[in-house]
C-alpha cells in the first residue's frame, strides 16, 4: 500500500511490472522505435508506450520532445494536461514543463518563490522521420535509424498505413514479415500464390541488417475479383528483403516484366513483451496505385498475419534454435535468431 519511508533505492531504468527480462529490457531500449505517428502529435500532450515506459510526446517551436508521462509533483499522467505557449502543463495542479523537461512554473507559489530544481522531467532523445515520431529511453543510441531513402525522394506514391496493435512479440512479428514460406498459406486472399518449393537462398549479414532475396510467384486478387471463379492471374516478382535489427524490415517487389516497384516498409515497436505497435510505410515508384489503395491492400495483408501471429506458442520468439524445428526456407529465421542473440537478447529468462 505504501512506499518505504527510507525510499533511497535507486530507481532502475526498467518499470518493475515489465515482461521484459531486464538484460533484454536493457539492450532494446538502446534502439530508437518509433512510438507515434507525426500527425499524432499536435496541440495537445499524446500519450503512449514503449518498453513498458509511458511516454508523454509534445510539441514544441523546438520539435517534438517525449518524456515519462508523470509529473514529478504527485506523479500525474502528464499527457492528460495541455500544451500552453510551448510548455507542458500537467492537468492536476498546473505545473508547467519546458522542452528540457525543466518545471519553469508552478502557478499555486507566490509571486517570486523559486521554483525547486528537483522539478525536472526524465526525457528521451526524440526525432521525428518517415511520417513517425521515434524514441530512444537510453541516453545514447546504439544504431542510427535505418535508412529508407525511396520514402523521401519523391519518387513515388508514398501510403502510411494506419498503425495497428497486435498482441504479440515484436520479434515474432518482424519474423513473420520477413518469411517467405508462409505467404502461400496465409495470404489466400491477397497476394499469396500456389504452393511450390522455396529454393535455397543466402543471407547476407552486417552487423546492422540482414537481406536476402527471393524469387517468388505472387497471385494478385484485387477487392474486386477476389471471389470471382475465373482463373488465378499469377505474376512472378523478385522480392528483396532488408532487416535493420532489432525489428526494422523493408522489401522491395520487383515485376522483372514491368520493371514496377513496389516497397514495404515494417517497423514492429514493443509497447511491451506481448503487445506491438506496427508502423507501415508503402511506397509505390510506378505510381500506378492510389495510395488508399495500398493502404487497404496492406491492411488485408495484416488481417491475414495477425490471428496467426498472435496465436504463436511460445508468443516470445527462442532465440536458442534447439527449441523450434527449422527447414532449409527459414534460412532468414534462423539469422535473425541469431543476430538477436549476438545484440545480447535471451541472455536471461523473464522471471
Ligand atoms: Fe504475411
Amino acid at each position: 500500500m505504501f512506499l518505504p519511508v527510507n525510499n533511497t533505492q535507486a530507481k532502475p531504468a526498467m518499470p518493475p511490472d515489465s515482461g521484459f527480462s531486464e538484460s533484454d529490457w536493457n539492450v532494446l531500449s538502446t534502439f530508437w522505435h518509433p512510438v507515434a505517428l507525426s500527425s499524432e502529435v499536435t496541440d495537445k500532450p499524446a500519450g503512449v508506450r514503449l518498453l513498458d515506459v509511458p511516454v508523454v510526446l509534445y510539441r514544441t517551436p523546438e520539435g517534438v520532445k517525449a518524456a515519462r508521462d508523470v509529473c514529478s509533483h504527485r506523479g500525474a499522467k502528464l499527457s492528460l494536461g495541455s500544451i500552453k505557449d510551448g510548455l507542458l502543463v500537467c492537468g492536476f495542479h498546473g505545473f508547467h514543463y519546458d522542452c528540457a523537461g525543466v518545471c519553469v512554473r508552478i502557478p499555486a507559489l507566490p509571486p517570486g518563490s523559486p521554483v525547486p530544481g528537483k522539478l525536472r522531467l526524465q526525457t528521451y532523445l526524440c526525432t521525428e522521420r518517415y511520417g513517425f515520431v521515434w524514441v530512444c529511453l537510453a541516453s545514447t543510441p546504439r544504431a542510427d535509424l535505418p535508412e529508407w531513402p525511396a520514402i523521401e525522394n519523391g519518387s513515388g506514391t508514398v501510403a502510411v498505413v494506419p498503425v495497428s496493435t497486435w498482441q504479440s512479440s515484436a520479434a515474432r512479428h518482424v519474423e513473420n514479415f520477413n518469411d517467405i514460406c508462409h505467404v502461400p498459406w496465409v495470404h489466400t486472399g491477397t497476394f499469396g500464390g500456389p504452393e511450390e518449393a522455396i529454393a535455397p537462398y543466402d543471407v547476407s549479414i552486417s552487423e546492422t541488417r540482414l537481406s536476402f532475396q527471393a524469387d517468388v510467384t505472387e497471385q494478385v486478387r484485387y477487392a474486386d475479383n477476389a471471389n470471382s471463379d475465373a482463373a488465378p492471374v499469377y505474376r512472378h516478382a523478385v522480392y528483396s528483403y532488408e532487416l535493420t535489427l532489432p525489428f526494422a524490415s523493408s522489401v522491395k517487389v520487383f515485376d522483372p516484366k514491368t520493371g514496377h516497384v513496389y516497397r514495404i516498409y515494417d517497423i514492429a515497436s514493443p509497447v511491451s513483451a506481448r503487445s506491438t505497435r506496427i508502423f507501415q510505410v508503402v511506397v509505390d515508384e510506378s505510381r500506378l496505385t492510389p495510395a488508399e489503395v495500398l493502404i487497404d491492400f496492406t491492411m488485408r495483408i495484416n488481417a491475414e498475419d495477425a490471428p496467426q501471429v498472435e496465436a504463436q506458442s511460445p508468443n516470445q520468439l527462442p532465440l536458442d534454435l534447439r527449441d523450434e524445428i527449422h527447414i532449409p526456407a527459414d534460412r532468414m529465421s534462423i539469422e535473425y535468431r541469431r543476430a538477436l542473440a549476438r545484440l545480447g537478447l535471451g541472455e536471461q529468462a523473464v522471471s
